[in-house]
C-alpha cells in the first residue's frame, strides 16, 4: 500500500512547486471586450493603477498587431507606456501620453535606467484607431495599430513566439512630460508603477483582425497576418521569444531591495 502510494510523492512536491511559480509569476493578460471598439483583446489590468495594455492578432501573426493603452491621467498629465519585452533596457518601449484631447505616441530605447529614454525610428510604425481613442481630464484610452512590430527577436517577440506566451513589460507615471506636443519630449520616471507582465499571445488571435484593423482606415487593409499559419502551443506555455531568454539582463531590476516599493505589481 505505501509503495503504491510513494510514486505518487514527487508529483505532489511538483504540483506544489508549480503552484507556488505560478503565485509568484508576474500577471497575465485575460480576455476582455473594449466597449469602444469591439475588439477582443487579450489585457494586462493593474488593480492598483488601472493601467491596462490590450493587444489583438490576426489568426497567422505576421509583422501586426493591435495594441490598446488605458490608464488615469490625472489633470491631463502623465504618461503609459509598454515594452515589447519584460525589461527596460534594450527592448522596444512604446509611450502615450495625452495632449489636449489628442494622444501622442513615440518609440523609444532604453540604454540605461536614469535616463529618459531617447525616441528610435525603424519600419514600426503605430497608425492610431479612432474610434478607439479617447481623452479626458482624468484618462487617457489609445487604440492603435501597431505595423511591423512583431518580427524582430532582439527588441521584441516573433510571429513564432505568438505561438505560446510572451513576457511584456508596462510603467505608468502621473508626472507630465516636458513638452506634451512633442513625440521627443521627456519623460519623467514612472512613478505611478511599472513591471512585466505575460501575455497569453496565442490566445489574442481572432479572424476578425483583417476588420479591425481597417479601423485605422485604409492603411489597416495590408494588416490581415500570413498565409503560413503559426501552430498554436498547449496553454501556459513559454516561447522564450523576447520572454526567458533575456531573464539574465533583468537580474537585480526588481531584486535589488531598495527599489522594490517602487515596483508596482498590482497584486
Ligand atoms: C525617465 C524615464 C525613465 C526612468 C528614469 C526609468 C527608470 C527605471 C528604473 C530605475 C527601473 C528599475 C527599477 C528597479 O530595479 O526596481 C525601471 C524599470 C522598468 N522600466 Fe523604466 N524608466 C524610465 C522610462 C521607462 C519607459 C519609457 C518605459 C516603457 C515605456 C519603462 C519601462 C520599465 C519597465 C517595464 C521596467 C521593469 C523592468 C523589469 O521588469 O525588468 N521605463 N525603470
Ligand atoms: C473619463 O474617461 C474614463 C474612461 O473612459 C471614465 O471612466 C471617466 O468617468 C471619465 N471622466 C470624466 C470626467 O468624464
Ligand atoms: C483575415 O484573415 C482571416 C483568415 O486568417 C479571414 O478569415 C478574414 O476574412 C480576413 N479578413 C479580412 C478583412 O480580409
Amino acid at each position: 500500500m505505501i509503495s503504491s502510494l510513494r510514486p505518487e510523492v514527487p508529483f505532489t512536491l511538483v504540483s506544489l512547486l508549480l503552484l507556488f511559480a505560478t503565485r509568484t509569476t508576474a500577471q497575465q493578460t485575460a480576455p476582455f471586450t473594449d466597449p469602444l471598439t469591439g475588439i477582443n483583446f487579450q489585457r494586462f489590468f493593474g488593480a492598483k493603477t488601472q493601467f491596462a495594455f490590450g493587444i489583438a492578432l490576426p489568426e497567422n501573426p505576421s509583422t501586426d498587431f493591435i495594441g490598446q493603452i488605458s490608464a488615469p491621467m490625472p489633470n491631463g498629465a502623465g504618461w503609459a507606456g509598454i515594452s515589447l519585452q519584460e525589461d527596460m533596457e534594450g527592448p522596444l518601449l512604446l509611450t502615450a501620453w495625452p495632449n489636449g484631447n489628442e494622444v501622442v505616441s513615440s518609440f523609444r530605447v532604453a540604454r540605461n535606467e536614469d535616463d529618459s529614454p531617447p525616441v528610435v525610428t525603424g519600419a514600426f510604425k503605430v497608425v492610431p484607431i479612432p474610434s478607439g481613442t479617447a481623452v479626458n481630464a482624468s484618462h487617457m484610452t489609445f487604440t492603435f495599430l501597431c505595423q511591423n512590430c512583431i518580427g524582430d527577436a532582439k527588441i521584441g517577440f516573433t510571429a513564432s513566439d505568438t505561438a505560446g506566451d510572451v513576457g511584456m513589460g508596462w510603467a505608468l507615471a502621473s508626472r507630465a512630460v516636458s513638452d506634451a506636443t512633442d513625440p521627443a519630449a521627456v519623460l519623467p520616471f514612472h512613478n505611478s508603477g511599472f513591471d512585466d507582465f505575460t501575455a497569453l499571445l496565442s490566445q489574442a488571435r481572432s479572424p476578425l483582425f483583417g476588420e479591425w484593423a481597417l479601423l485605422a482606415g485604409p492603411q489597416g487593409a495590408a494588416s490581415n497576418g500570413s498565409t503560413t499559419p503559426i501552430p498554436i502551443l498547449p496553454p501556459g506555455t513559454s516561447t522564450g521569444g523576447g520572454a526567458g531568454g533575456d531573464d539574465s539582463d533583468d537580474e537585480g531590476d526588481d531584486d535589488e531591495g531598495g527599489d522594490d516599493d517602487k515596483d508596482e505589481d498590482d497584486d
